[in-house]
């Protein structure tokens, strides 16, 4: 179980119930019109110290500190309702899947500060139990792409074995006959650029990558790496980074448990996203279409 040290200056506290109201623990009780901590602190949430309008609750603990970016100009100051409540919009219909970038490397300050950011997602139970890796060198990128690569090259070979698909299909295993007829062509030709080309169809030539994960325990892994995800997929537009999603990346790490110890990520980590990124090499100049969405009001 996490937790904070809570300490309540009862000289500032005034009685409000604000931290009564809030705590999802409920490890408030007003006693003789002053707040007093009677229960436990399980979430570690701090929206006691946050929320309180004396400033009579402050909270520490050794595992926690205050977001902090070093390439950024951040601000304590929060901005609930942005002056220009479009400028968020008009970034999230900027950020496109970028498959073009340029050799330039991406500095370690700038990778260490879209993983500061990507934690003030929120996580199930606030267990924040994600993880985060990096590659930083192209060199490094290419190498673990050699061993996607050769995770596909496998499967193509499995996949190409019409009755081995067939047998698995009759035995209510159908994924690889899916697979066979949705991907083995295109991975094929990928495959044949990648190594008789050295043309990266994988990554896109991104000089880096962002692995992020979560460790056993977490109540809802998946979810917070994605949150976690999103963040960095946002914020580094905003610093003018171009990011993709590779998915087939995700897909050969969670199939081959060897290509995950080649990480040097833990075996009990499970990868839920893989960001490529890097300087793009072309700016979109329109936003996306989307399929037409239709909502379903529940009455
Ligand atoms: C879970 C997931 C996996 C993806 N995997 C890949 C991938 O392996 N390679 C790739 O080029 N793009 C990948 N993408 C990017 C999508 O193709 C892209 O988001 C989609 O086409 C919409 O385009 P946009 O991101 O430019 O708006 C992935 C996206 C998601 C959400």
């Amino acid at each position: 179980m996490q937790t904070l040290i809570i300490e309540i200056d009862p000289e500032l506290c005034n009685g409000c119930q604000v931290c009564v109201k809030i705590c999802p623990a409920r490890a408030f009780t007003l006693i003789d019109k002053t707040a007093v901590l009677t229960g436990e602190c399980t979430f570690a949430c701090d929206h006691c110290a946050a929320a309180c309008p004396q400033a009579a609750i402050k909270t520490s603990s050794p595992d926690f500190a205050p977001c902090h970016l070093t390439t950024v100009t951040d601000s304590t100051e929060l901005t609930a309702t942005p002056t220009k409540p479009g400028e968020l919009v008009a970034l999230m219909l900027a950020r496109r899947s970028c498959r073009l970038y340029t050799n330039r490397e991406i500095s370690r300050d700038i990778l260490t500060d879209l993983v500061n950011i990507a934690i003030t997602a929120p996580s199930g139970t606030n267990s924040q139990q994600w993880t985060f890796s990096i590659i930083d060198k192209r060199s490094r990128v290419t190498a673990f792409g050699t061993e996607i690569a050769g995770y596909y090259r496998r499967l193509n070979r499995l996949a190409k074995k019409r009755w081995l698909r067939q047998i698995l299909k009759f035995c209510g295993k159908p994924e690889l006959d899916h697979y066979y007829h949705e991907y083995y062509d295109s991975i094929n030709e990928g495959l044949d650029l990648w190594y008789e080309k050295n043309e990266d169809r994988l990554f896109h030539g991104a000089p880096a990558l962002i692995f992020i994960g979560a460790r056993p325990g977490a109540s809802c892994p998946g979810e917070d790496a994605l949150l976690a995800t999103q963040n960095i997929l946002l914020a580094a537009e905003s610093m003018g980074l171009g990011t993709c999603l590779i998915g087939f990346a995700v897909e050969a790490l969670r199939r081959d448990a060897k290509i995950q110890k080649t990480l040097n990520i833990p075996a009990p980590e499970k990868i839920y996203s893989v960001i490529a990124l890097g300087h793009p090499a072309l700016t979109f100049q329109r936003p996306a279409q989307r399929r037409k969405i239709s909502i379903n009001w529940i009455d």
